[in-house]
């Protein structure tokens, strides 16, 4: 697995969903469980610059290879999120995306401040944090693209296969600049593996943690990869990571599946309640109206 800076640079570019069979959305029925994976992985793709931010206040960012590859990547992920979105709208599922997106910040509160804090005095005292950053970047990049995988596999839709065929293969690119930076900065550098291992052991969380509560991430998990084809999915992807120097035998994702199937069985319904219930609108938050945090007004504000 290969990546070259330079290519990704000149090949960068926006989804292209030329052919995909818009008008034929409606023709084919999507379960419950696959609408609430569909709008927590649009929330998270639409999710990506506030990530960003957290990223360009660390000592990562002195690195120009990384800035690049940066600057092309939260554009891609943007085109995710808006494909997914427009899926879903033509499903037959209305929501406004300026606002939903504009509402799942606004309930990140002050704790989205603190962590940027945190991640910023964290990147400067510690000399490895690169590595930490890049080996969570795979990690995360692998979960996604084997969650759309297994999304294709449940929902037997034609034209969400179709599209996140076509995401996958983003992903796939991202996967392998994530990896490939992580193992640079790791081999022959021990210190960095201790820390790496240490960090991921403690610290890391499946994609999506934070923004989306440990119910809505388990209901995720469970749905896609709580079957033989799934869990061995989500061991492969510990097989992978542990490929990167220091984390031989690493469990990550494996270990989170073990740990949401431990909260169903102490707590039945736990997960599945919230897909039975179609959970999946965003309220605002109550205390700051999103208005106040963007700035934004109704057109009739101006008059
Ligand atoms: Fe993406
Ligand atoms: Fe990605």
């Amino acid at each position: 697995m290969s990546f070259s800076i330079e290519r990704y640079k000149e090949e960068s570019k926006k989804l292209d969903t030329a052919g995909v069979a818009w008008d034929t959305v409606m023709e084919h029925g999507l379960s419950k469980g696959d609408l609430f994976c569909l709008h927590y992985m649009m929330d998270i793709e639409n999710h990506v610059p506030l990530y960003l931010s957290h990223l360009l206040v660390t000592r990562a960012c002195m690195d120009p290879i990384l800035t690049a590859f940066l600057a092309c990547w939260n554009y891609e992920e943007l085109w995710h999120g808006e494909n997914i979105g427009k899926f879903l709208n033509l499903y037959g599922i209305e929501f406004d995306t300026q606002d939903r997106i504009a509402n799942v910040r606004a309930n990140l509160g002050f704790q989205n401040s603190v962590s940027i804090l945190s991640t910023m005095a964290g990147s400067w005292l510690l000399k490895d944090f690169s590595a930490v950053y890049l080996s969570i970047g795979a990690i995360n990049e692998l979960t996604t693209l084997t969650g759309y995988g297994a999304l294709i596999r449940k929902s037997g839709h034609p034209v969400l296969k179709d599209l996140l065929g076509r995401i996958i293969k983003d992903e796939r690119r991202h996967f392998a600049f994530y990896f490939n930076s992580a193992k640079e900065w790791l081999i022959g550098n021990e210190k960095a593996q201790r820390v790496d291992r240490w960090m991921l052991d403690r610290v890391w969380v499946p994609v999506g943690k934070g923004v989306k509560t440990q119910e809505e991430v388990d209901a995720l998990a469970v749905y896609l990869f709580d079957d033989e084809q799934g869990e061995e999915e989500l061991l492969e992807i510990d097989a992978k990571i542990g490929r990167l120097p220091g984390l031989d035998r690493i469990r990550l994702m494996s270990k989170a599946l073990y740990e949401a199937r431990e909260r169903i069985s102490r707590n039945p319904g736990w997960g599945q309640r919230l897909i039975d219930n179609e959970a999946w609108a965003v309220a605002p938050p109550k205390k700051s109206p999103v208005g106040a945090l963007t700035t934004r007004r109704a057109a009739g504000d101006y008059l």
